[in-house]
């Protein structure tokens, strides 16, 4: 079907916004993982521990995205970082001799892709269920999965509005990379710059603040305050409700992002300009049409997947949920109609 367009333009909030709040609430708690399915994530990380232990004694097995970040739906898949030292030894090799050790020992479904951009074990543990992918020494995305799940301690809103895109981003299938929409990640960090940005801020800046948390990975310094305990008050100043963000959230990236000339940035909790990242032409495939920098690896525009095409359904989408938010008599069903 056709994406809708409607050029209608509204500045503030309709006066019975409030009235979706016990909805959005209700809608969030209802895809949040239970309690038993993270004990089970943990039996599995285990068990996958004890294996991996008898071959390669000195590995560490850690959990990263969505099952770590405090952003995963509830029967999500679980991604694993194996990090060990590499001298002289192939990643493949590493995968393949894995992939042999999962399935002599009753795990299902084992597949080593060595040629992924990211290379990875896929498996599904039959006790539990659970899918998951493991990846060797991918540590950025395990710091960065801290810094997010960090992030979501300070105010319970991130994860209200992060789990409401991404539920209507799922809906409508813009939160798919390989057809040049947007990942996860790049949601989630969508929401920590716009909870950044409100007036009072709802959410700081960490990278911007005393370090208490330091790593260097790969050459890349991650540092931040990860004291978040300390900031459990930090957005009590801003009163406005989950109900009200959303209709922002939507407003601010139908209407007033700066996509010719922004780029957000989460790492200094402002926007900055294209023209000083140098992301103003395409390079290769990196067209920046929509750019998103990584807090860490800070080349990194994590909108670089969305094309000429993709950019379109995506601001087209994101003008249909502004109005939706705005008009629709029921938005908590319309904004996650199907695409
Ligand atoms: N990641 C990254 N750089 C990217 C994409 C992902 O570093 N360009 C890392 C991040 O640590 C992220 C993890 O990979 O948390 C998983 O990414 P993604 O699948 O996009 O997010 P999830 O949070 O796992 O979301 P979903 O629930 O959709 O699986
Ligand atoms: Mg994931």
């Amino acid at each position: 079907g056709q994406r809708m367009r409607n050029q209608k333009i509204h500045t503030t909030y309709p006066n019975d916004i409030n009235r979706l709040n016990a909805p959005f609430l209700t809608m969030f708690e209802s895809l949040i993982p239970p309690n038993e399915e993270k004990v089970k994530q943990k039996q599995l990380l285990t068990v996958l521990e004890k294996l991996v232990s008898k071959e390669y004694p000195e590995a560490r097995l850690f959990l990263y995205g969505s099952c770590a970040n405090s952003f995963g739906f509830s029967k999500s898949d679980i991604d694993v970082c194996l990090a060990m030292e590499l001298q002289n030894v192939d990643k493949s090799d590493i995968l393949l001799k894995l992939a042999d050790i999962f399935e002599s020992n009753n795990l299902q479904n084992v597949q080593a892709l060595t040629r992924a951009r990211v290379p990875i074990v896929k498996l599904m543990d039959p006790v539990t269920g659970i899918s998951c992918d493991i990846c060797i020494n991918n540590v950025l995305a395990v710091v960065n999965t801290k810094l997010l799940r960090d992030y979501a301690q300070i105010d319970e809103r991130l994860r209200q509005l992060v789990f409401i895109v991404k539920h209507w981003a799922k809906s409508r299938q813009v939160n798919e990379t390989y057809h040049g929409t947007l990942s996860s990640y790049a949601y989630v960090l969508m929401c920590i710059h716009f909870l950044q940005q409100r007036r009072p801020a709802i959410l700081p800046c960490l990278q911007g603040m005393e370090t208490t948390y330091f790593a260097n990975v790969d050459n890349v310094e991650c540092a931040y305050f990860d004291q978040v305990e300390k900031l459990h008050n930090y957005g009590s100043r801003n009163g406005e409700s989950i109900a009200q963000l959303v209709w922002a959230f939507f407003h601010y990236w139908a209407y007033c992002h700066d996509y010719a000339n922004d780029v957000i940035s989460v790492r200094t909790g402002r926007t900055l300009s294209k023209r000083a990242k140098d992301w103003t032409r395409r390079v290769g495939n990196d067209r920046h049409l929509i750019c998103i920098e990584d807090p860490f690896e800070v080349s990194h525009d994590l909108g670089r997947v969305v094309d000429k095409f993709s950019i379109r359904v995506l601001r087209e989408e994101f003008e249909r949920a502004a109005q939706i938010m705005h008009c629709d008599s029921n938005p908590c069903v319309t904004l996650f109609e199907p695409y």
